[in-house]
């Protein structure tokens, strides 16, 4: 049973963001001619969070011959490490995360570990008694029961998140300005309502257990107002471990009376996040520690839509409803790279049954307008997304986006897709580096996607009778050019460039 977050990519950026860094401790054992074992538990401090806090990592060690096995903790989480070590050089790995890029390297330098944890050095001592993540009390989740649905999220959601973009960087007057950008760009308008504030916002908790934001955030209840004056919705993030992935406080043994602190601050929207959860309860969990979040939400009479976020453990599409939930990620966080972003959405494959008015797979926000793709897989990202009726989150700067950018998210024809009634997900079909997307729309027709996952650009041909309209078509669309296109002798061809998309509305007669 896995009790940890898959793969986690962006590890080393939380690291350095939530200030952790690397530990382990340290017994000298010589090994004959082969340097010195690096067994032990080790400490490393981590930068100071946004709410005063010290973030710190542990790392405990076990050295066999040449190899090495352990744990690395730090306020956000607990991880499996393995690695090697080759005299006093050592390289250690979390293969749940990454098996080609070392988490920690360096060299056994004087008792510490020197070494690079990603782009960071960072130095690590010999742990004291002292030296350790806090544990907690382990609370037993509730019995099942059905919470009710709140009758949101009929569409898939659409907004926008600031994580993707800014992680740790965010604060009240980024979040304005993004607000003041939502209606000034258009965005608002095309149906991105959500304003979410991600991990980072978080204070620590007082002698009542209320939970306030940190310096950052000087009053979200205004924060809240200023959002809903635009004509926008709030989001916020916490999770049901003790810790988020950062490392800030989050929702263990507080689920109601931090539910009641979004309510009352105006909150419209929760992300509930898994992190730290994994060193409290075992997976076979899953189901009722979301529930008691969504019977706190559901408690407090407010409307706010659910979002799981625990990477497609447990099939949460199937159980994801029981809870109340309105959407929940089905794979690991997503990166601004083609392959990540195709990767997600072939993961969540096997989801496709389970979408529906009110309860959505998500492979994650988008990365469109970020920079590192190209317009035209930007354009077969939207494209995905809107196949697979995934939320619709932008994860960019919406204050200085491109025209492209702008013309990419703000294309309303492709959001139409998305936000069908249906609620369909499309599911692929594959030849060659050609696969074929196709949603079933409300009304009769569908949405056909071919994106070109080769090197070349390649010559895309959609046949009417793969669309299940009776073989005719009346009308046909390309949603990119913006034009009516005609199918010849039951098809149509098109030239897709490599890592484009055609993505065509077809009626039929
Ligand atoms: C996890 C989530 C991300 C983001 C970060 C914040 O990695 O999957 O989407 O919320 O935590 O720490």
């Amino acid at each position: 049973m896995m009790h940890e977050k898959p793969n986690r990519r962006r590890t080393l950026a939380k690291l350095a963001a939530g200030g952790a860094a690397l530990l382990f401790c340290l017994v000298f054992t010589a090994v004959p001619g082969d340097g010195q074992s690096l067994a032990g538990r080790w400490v490393a401090p981590g930068r100071t969070l946004d709410n005063g806090e010290q973030q710190k990592s542990i790392l405990e060690i076990k050295q066999t011959g040449n190899e090495l096995t352990g744990t690395l903790k730090n306020l956000g989480f607990s991880v499996e490490v393995k690695g090697t070590a080759t005299g006093n050089h050592f390289e250690l790995f979390v293969p749940q995360w990454n098996r080609e890029r070392p988490v920690f390297v360096g060299d056994l330098v004087n008792g510490e570990l020197h070494g690079m944890e990603g782009p960071r050095s960072v130095v690590a001592k010999p742990a004291g008694p002292g030296d350790d993540i806090p544990t907690v009390a382990y609370i037993e989740p509730p019995p099942l029961h059905t919470v009710p649905s709140n009758g949101l999220a009929r569409t898939p959601p659409m907004g926008w998140n600031s994580w993707n973009l800014f992680a740790g960087r965010i604060d009240d007057q980024t979040v304005r300005t993004m607000a003041d950008a939502m209606v000034s760009s258009g965005m608002r308008d095309a149906g991105y309502i959500y304003l979410n504030i991600d991990d980072t916002w978080e204070g620590v908790r007082d002698a009542q257990g209320n939970l306030p934001s940190n310096h950052k955030f000087p009053d979200m209840k205004a924060l809240a107002d200023y959002v809903h004056s635009k004509g926008l919705k709030l989001g916020i993030y916490s999770g049901p471990g003790p810790r988020t992935c950062a490392g800030y406080p989050a929702s263990y043994g507080h689920e109601a009376q931090d539910a009641q602190t979004f309510a009352a601050w105006g909150v419209d929207y929760l992300k509930y996040d898994w992190c730290s959860a994994a060193s409290v309860y075992k997976n076979d969990v899953l189901q009722p520690v979301y529930q008691k979040m969504g019977a706190a939400l559901e408690a407090t009479g407010r409307p706010i839509v659910y979002s799981l976020c625990e990477y497609g453990m447990g099939s949460v599409e199937k159980w994801g409803p029981e809870v109340g939930g309105n959407l929940w990620r089905t794979t690991d966080d997503i990166r601004d790279t083609w392959a990540s972003m195709i990767d997600n959405v072939e993961k969540q494959v096997p989801t496709a049954p389970y979408a529906g008015p009110g309860h959505w797979n998500d492979p994650d926000m988008l990365e469109i307008g970020n920079g590192h793709m190209t317009d035209d897989e930007y354009r077969t990202h939207m494209s995905l997304w809107a196949l697979v009726a995934s939320p619709l989150l932008a994860g960019n700067d919406i204050r200085t986006m491109t025209d492209a950018t702008r013309a990419i998210l703000l294309n309303k024809e492709v959001i139409a897709i998305d936000q069908d009634p249906l609620g369909k997900q499309a599911s692929p079909v594959k030849n060659g580096d050609l696969e074929t997307w196709i949603k079933p729309l409300a009304g009769g027709g569908v949405a056909v996607g071919v994106v070109n996952l080769g090197p070349a650009a390649a010559q895309a041909t959609v046949k009417a009778s793969d669309l299940n309209l009776g073989g005719a078509v009346k009308q046909a669309r390309d949603l990119w050019a913006h034009q009516e296109v005609q199918f010849k002798d039951g098809a149509y061809s098109a030239t897709v460039p490599s890592h484009g998309v055609l993505l065509l509305k077809v009626n039929g007669k």
